[in-house]
């Protein structure tokens, strides 16, 4: 089939993994018999630097024309990039949120899975560890505090910032429907993640997750306040399943998760509207601290790609087979420097490419 990829691969870490994560799918391509198209676009600090804003009409034009995107990560150093001395609107994290919003991408998928190869690089204690988890984080994207009204005034000489959390029904439902659908191909349990002690947002949250519920019976829905989760995720994660939660909290959450996995380096993501497109991304940043050392780890790029051609183009073989391929180089000691431990080969960003690329079969 032909896939039309649109990338961005955007500041800092992002134009090498995602170098590498095109290198994977030329050669899935040729083993499954594709045509893929790719076309770049520039996002973020790149859009900045040529354009003067994080993201163009054009840009999202040429997004909205592809089958599918594939994002490395945007964005630099807070503290010293020119970036961050333009007004909020302006900056690269601008042009993600517009990205998002532009498509209705809606539901964010996070999978934190602790990878057996890897176990050894997990924070937590062993006799937790040793549970092993698999968990995914179903993030509502578009709604919430990230998209509700915002000001800064000055009142009386006092400074005073708002922000507004909303969320109507039909924004709950479509990401509940999102969560509950995957939950069944899984292991058939959801935690809605929430705090309705206090907000009215997260009280109409759960009773619409609720009414979702009557329509998989055989998923068993629980509920768990946002601070509790927080504790759980460290304490037992073992126990998670899909946790469905609102844009902020899932945010937090989604941190928390890929670092009690000990390799964010590993963790894919997907951010899906209600058509098969679909926006794919590492869930780490862009890193600006190694840009460019070429020793980055692109599996989490290259697993995002995995995502892409399961949710986005229904090809699960070709999605096992790149799979397949990440376990298979773990599995022989093949090691970027982030997730490197004692006895294993340190491999550079393209080295870890050209590793996958081979180790990639029908
Ligand atoms: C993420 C990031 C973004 C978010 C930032 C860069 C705006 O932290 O994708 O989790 O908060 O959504
Ligand atoms: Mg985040």
């Amino acid at each position: 089939m032909e896939l039309n990829i649109t990338c961005i691969p955007g500041d800092g870490i992002g134009p090498e993994i995602v170098r590498e994560a095109k290198k994977v799918l030329d050669k899935v391509a040729q083993l499954y018999g594709h045509e893929i198209k790719y076309k770049d676009i520039l996002m973020g600090g790149a859009s900045i630097d040529v354009h003067g804003v994080p993201l163009t009409e054009e840009a999202v034009a040429d997004a909205k024309a592809a089958d599918a995107v594939l994002m490395g990560s945007i964005g630099g150093d807070t503290t010293t990039s020119p970036w961050y001395q333009l007004p909020p609107n302006l900056r690269p994290e601008a042009g993600l949120l517009g990205i998002r919003k532009a498509l209705n991408l809606f539901a964010n998928l996070r999978p934190a899975v602790l990878y057996e190869e890897l176990a050894g690089a997990c924070p937590l204690k062993e006799e937790i560890s040793s549970r092993g988890f698999d968990m995914l984080i179903m993030r509502e994207l578009t709604g919430g505090l990230y998209f509700g009204e915002r000001k800064t005034v000055e009142e009386n000489g006092v400074r005073k910032a708002i922000d507004t959390l909303t969320y109507d029904e039909n924004e709950i439902r479509r990401i509940a429907v999102k969560g509950f659908d995957i939950a069944r191909k899984r292991r058939k349990k959801v935690t809605s993640v929430d705090k309705a002690n206090v907000l009215d947002s997260s009280r109409l949250w759960r009773a619409v997750v609720e009414e979702v519920a009557k329509d998989y019976p055989d998923v068993t829905l629980e509920h768990m306040l946002v601070d509790n989760c927080a504790m759980q995720l460290v304490k037992d994660p073992a126990q998670f399943d899909v946790i469905l939660t609102e844009n902020m909290f899932g945010d937090i959450l989604s941190d928390e998760a890929s670092m009690v996995t000990g390799s964010i380096g590993m963790l894919s993501s997907a951010s899906l509207n209600d058509t098969k497109f679909g926006l794919y991304e590492p869930s780490h940043g862009s890193a600006p601290d190694i840009a460019g050392k070429n020793i980055a780890n692109p599996i989490a790029t290259i697993l995002s790609a995995a995502m892409m051609l399961r949710y986005s183009f229904d090809l699960d073989k070709e999605a096992d087979a790149v799979e397949a391929a990440v376990k298979k180089v773990l599995k022989e000691g093949y090691r970027t420097v982030d997730i490197m431990s004692e006895g294993c080969e340190k491999v550079s960003c393209s080295k870890m490419g050209d590793l996958l690329v081979e180790k990639l079969h029908k």
